[in-house]
């Protein structure tokens, strides 16, 4: 993101839990801040110190532990990448129950941590569900052990639950268990191109009953995201024979092609019926499958070579979500910038990005509060998968109550009475 540097001149590796808790209880006698860092490719500098904080780089433990195939459910250090969690899965015909951009180098601690969306979230939905147990290291040290592998337990408060989406300020995330689905045997890609953003919506609904229990992702994305693929993506070319405004991505995941297929036609044709399809091309191969798929993924990695990149991924009603990007488009006419929007189409998540050839102040100030204000009042979130970090944290009133956030300073306390784990991060400054 080339937006934060801390100045930070210990990293400390541990291989083993007992490594962590080792480090931990030394920081806690001492008072030493640190940030728990995994592949450190987060979008909010979460994982980035902004100070001198001491970092604890989680790289070394990457081991999968252990596999429970009748169930599919795994048990992985927390700096496991997720592309060699994905491989290891696939030899049991299993995959991850999350798919993200950034596969090559996030580690699951750190999904966890950030509680990551991505991808295949509207077929697998949330960590939250897939997470099983974990392994937590405390402040002071202590190894709080939930590394349970149960599908159902209801015995007292879910407290692995507090540690999911909390960016490593409550405590290091070492182990997991994980809930993994059954890998497809049949996936099918098809790339959309189409006039509008209300015929995108009307498509989606199609997509929701023709494909219904095969759908396994549903992205979009606009010309001007496109664009920029295209210009910045080594490799990249545009499928289609003409550009459109907007494009979607639609991926199903079944256990039988031809029921797939005869699926996939009806839907096609009740697209035609409605006139909404203006082109679209279905993947042939594996190989097409992934540029498809790379036109979409590598869109944040195309706007960071275009120029500085203000970053908002929020959410609000999937019905507004192209407005908001319209109204800052108006709002930022007279500025030199590309306002850019994609994303999650099926969770109701949008990234909005501004990209300008330089940090720009006027830009800036043109774009906050005022997008933190709009959605307030879609009661929408003010970050929808990346998290608060450094980036947003001041914000966090736009999307929770006074009294939501004074009972998160407060189990912040209670679990970090030193405020050492992942300082300045999440939280609103006092
Ligand atoms: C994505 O969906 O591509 C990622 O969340 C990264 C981004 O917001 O650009
Ligand atoms: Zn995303």
């Amino acid at each position: 993101m080339k937006k934060w540097q801390g100045k930070c001149s210990v990293v400390l590796r541990p291989a083993s839990t007992k490594e962590v808790s080792q480090i931990m209880k030394h920081c806690y006698a001492r008072n030493l801040a640190v940030v728990p860092q995994g592949g450190n490719t987060g979008l909010v500098g979460g994982s980035i110190p902004v100070y001198d904080e001491i970092v604890i780089s989680l790289g070394r433990m990457n081991a999968v532990e252990s596999l429970d195939p009748v169930q599919g459910i795994v048990t992985v250090q927390a700096g496991c990448i997720l592309e060699q969690l994905t491989s290891y899965l696939d030899a049991y015909d299993l995959t991850a129950p999350l798919d993200l951009g950034a596969k090559g180098s996030c580690m699951i601690g750190g999904n966890i941590a950030t509680n990551a969306g991505g991808l295949r979230y509207v077929r697998y939905g949330s960590l939250r569900g897939t997470v099983l147990g974990l392994e937590v290291v405390l402040a002071d040290g202590t190894v709080l052990d939930s590394l349970t592998s149960l599908r159902k337990d209801n015995t007292g408060y879910d407290l692995k639950q507090l540690f999911i989406g909390s960016e490593g300020t409550l405590g290091v995330i070492t182990r997991a268990s994980i809930l993994c689905p059954r890998k497809p045997t049949s996936v099918q890609v098809l790339f959309l191109a189409l006039r509008t953003y209300d015929e995108v919506l009307r498509a989606m609904k199609l997509a929701r009953t023709h494909l219904q229990e095969i759908i396994s992702a549903i992205e979009f994305q606009d010309i001007e995201s496109l664009n920029l693929v295209l210009k910045h993506i080594p490799g990249a070319r545009d499928p289609l024979p003409e550009r459109s405004a907007f494009y979607m991505l639609i991926e199903t995941s079944g256990s039988n092609a031809s029921h797939d297929a005869e699926k996939i036609s009806e839907f096609l044709a009740a697209l035609e019926k409605e006139d909404l399809l203006v082109n679209g091309t279905l993947a042939e191969s594996e190989k097409q499958s992934q540029e498809l798929w790379k036109l979409r993924e590598a869109i944040s990695e195309s706007l960071s070579k275009e120029g500085y990149v203000y970053k908002y991924d929020v959410s609000l009603p999937v019905a507004q979500m192209y407005n908001l990007v319209e109204k800052t488009r108006m709002r930022l006419q007279n500025a030199t910038a590309h306002v850019v929007g994609y994303g999650h189409l099926g969770d109701g998540n949008l990234h909005l990005n501004i990209v300008c050839p330089k940090a720009d102040n006027d830009v800036l100030s043109l774009l906050e509060p005022w997008l933190f204000e709009q959605l307030k009042s879609y009661r929408g979130s003010i970050s929808a998968e990346h998290g608060l970090g450094q980036a947003k944290n001041s914000f966090i009133y736009y999307s929770k109550s006074p009294e939501s956030v004074r009972l998160m300073q407060q189990l912040k306390h209670f679990f970090d009475p030193k405020g050492i784990l992942n300082p300045y991060k999440v939280l609103p400054p006092n």
